[in-house]
């Protein structure tokens, strides 16, 4: 028979911690509903002892959370038991989680006190939070150095004086997985009352071992496992929930165990977090990474399209994102041009021949790099005539902005062989206003999705590149603008784009009189 994992998340306790600037009511709120529909059995949302902001948006996430239950922690002090109760009072239901250091290292010179001081103070505070609820976790906090005889003493305790749960933290990510497995193997064979409570445990990774640690606990007996989306955390952060989800998901054969995971919102909830918290996810990153499902290679494009399980162990519509990403570079083979021209809708030998195209898109990917699907419509229509035309050029650009938000922006533009000039005034700040003053001109409405500015230094200069993607009727166009200036780089990443739409408004005029 499967059993639950159930699936701990502390994106708004230990994920908060590192950030650089703590996260308001609103931001959390925000993270919280994302947590509960994704299905989260339990939320840690806070601390609510650490601040007065830290206990009023426990306070509201506990008002508003409904299908997850709240959590908030406390050290071994009643005060910060106290105040965790009182803050999460409105919850439809909640958790008390004390922790406590064990190891040696935290009794003897954070703590200043003795082992069985440690264990008088974790059975008078378990005592205390067990009068406000009867769902109290007790983590002995730094357990992956702590003495085993030591840790499986204060366990059994703990357990007696009422915990529910027992979480086993790798506070500073030090062990390995083996290692980290037999410490909880340890536990089910040497504490008499184990079976009592949930095994729990919360791993660190300093040593990038966070999410094979919890993986090895799994497979030792825990069924509680602690992290957060996207791995972010205290130093190293902490285990990405997604990752060990999507393994117990995908391992089925050897874990047999369920969640209450919702995995449609995998990818959605790990957006709302990285831009919530202005934690950027590294295109590798497995699970949630952009190039996680992206295929590169010729070989692996054309064995994806012949069949996706050759290269794909998750499909990707499981986590909510779109089938099959097929990168389209100088390495991509025939078969994902044209796996790209019928999803546009063009037929290969009635609308374009494929050995014409796929040379003219090989020359122009090196030429260019990344090849978007726009690219391969205008090289099928206009050869390579097209490439390098512009018909929107910038010619020049004057600006002037205060710390009111307001610019004034005038732009020159040539537009094929006409020059053009707008201005305009607004309060909105210059993004808005250049995006303004250029739909004045082009008539062409974009909506600016992402905005990238990266600065390069070198000993002469610093130059400034501007990465755009921009939605233009249901499409996403790229632009990308270089110069000294960051306004410059802006106005040329936008002009970029405008070209690339008005070189596909070319296809479609020819395309529809050729109807
Ligand atoms: O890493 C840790 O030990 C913690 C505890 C509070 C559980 O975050
Ligand atoms: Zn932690």
């Amino acid at each position: 028979m499967t059993q639950q994992l159930i699936i701990f998340d502390t994106t708004l306790r230990d994920g908060e911690q590192s950030l650089q600037a703590s996260l308001s009511t609103k931001k959390k709120l925000k993270i919280a509903f994302a947590l509960e529909r994704l299905g989260i059995d339990i939320i840690e949302v806070g601390f609510p002892v650490s601040s007065p902001g830290d206990f009023s948006s426990t306070c509201t996430i506990a008002r508003n959370i409904k299908n997850s239950k709240i959590c908030g922690l406390a050290r071994c002090v009643y005060r910060d038991i106290d105040v965790a109760a009182e803050a999460m009072k409105s919850a439809e239901s909640f958790r008390i989680h004390i922790f406590l250091g064990t190891s040696y290292l935290h009794v003897a010179s954070k703590l200043r006190k003795t082992f069985n001081e440690i264990i008088e103070m974790a059975v008078c505070s378990i005592k205390r939070a067990r009068k406000y609820t009867d769902d109290v976790e007790f983590s002995c906090e730094d357990a992956g150095r702590t003495n085993l005889d030591n840790l499986c003493r204060i366990v059994e305790i703990a357990i007696n004086a009422g915990a529910t749960t027992i979480n086993i933290p790798d506070t500073v990510g030090y062990t390995i997985p083996s290692q980290f497995q037999s410490i909880i193997f340890s536990l089910y064979k040497k504490v008499p009352n184990i079976d009592k409570a949930i095994i729990s445990v919360h791993c660190h990774n300093d040593l990038g071992m966070a999410v094979a640690n919890s993986i090895s606990a799994i497979q030792a007996g825990a069924r509680q496992i602690e992290g957060t989306i996207n791995g972010i955390g205290e130093r190293a952060g902490n285990t990405a929930l997604e990752e060990v989800i999507m393994a117990i998901k995908v391992r089925k054969d050897i874990f047999q165990l369920y969640t209450n995971i919702k995995y449609k919102e995998i990818f959605r909830t790990s957006k709302i977090i990285s831009e919530i918290c202005n934690m950027p996810i590294p295109s590798n990153k497995a699970i949630v990474g952009s190039n996680a499902f992206s295929h590169s290679s010729g070989i692996h494009q054309d064995g994806v399209l012949k069949n996706r399980k050759n290269y794909e162990i998750i499909v990707p519509e499981t986590i909510g994102l779109k089938p099959i990403t097929l990168n389209l570079t100088s390495r991509s083979g025939r078969a994902a041009v044209k796996h790209y021209m019928s999803e546009m809708g063009y037929k290969e030998n009635v609308d374009y021949n494929l050995n014409d195209l796929y040379s003219t898109f090989l020359k122009f990917a090196d030429k260019k790099g990344q090849v978007f699907d726009y690219d391969l419509e205008i090289l099928a229509f206009f050869n390579s005539e097209i490439d390098s035309f512009e018909y929107f050029k910038l010619k020049d650009f004057n600006v002037k902005s205060n710390l009111d938000g307001i610019s004034c922006l005038l732009i020159k533009l040539m537009c094929g062989s006409q020059l053009r000039t707008e201005m305009e005034t607004t309060k909105k700040g210059l993004m808005y206003t250049i995006h303004k003053v250029l739909n004045k001109i082009t008539s062409i409405n974009i909506i600016i999705k992402n905005f990238h500015i990266l600065v390069e230094e070198n000993n002469l200069s610093t130059v400034v590149k501007v990465n755009v993607e921009v939605r233009y009727n249901n499409r996403s166009f790229y632009g990308v603008g270089t110069s000294l200036d960051i306004i410059e780089s802006s106005i040329r990443a936008i002009i970029y784009v405008l070209n690339s739409i008005w070189k596909i408004q070319q296809v479609n005029i020819k395309l529809k009189q050729h109807l």
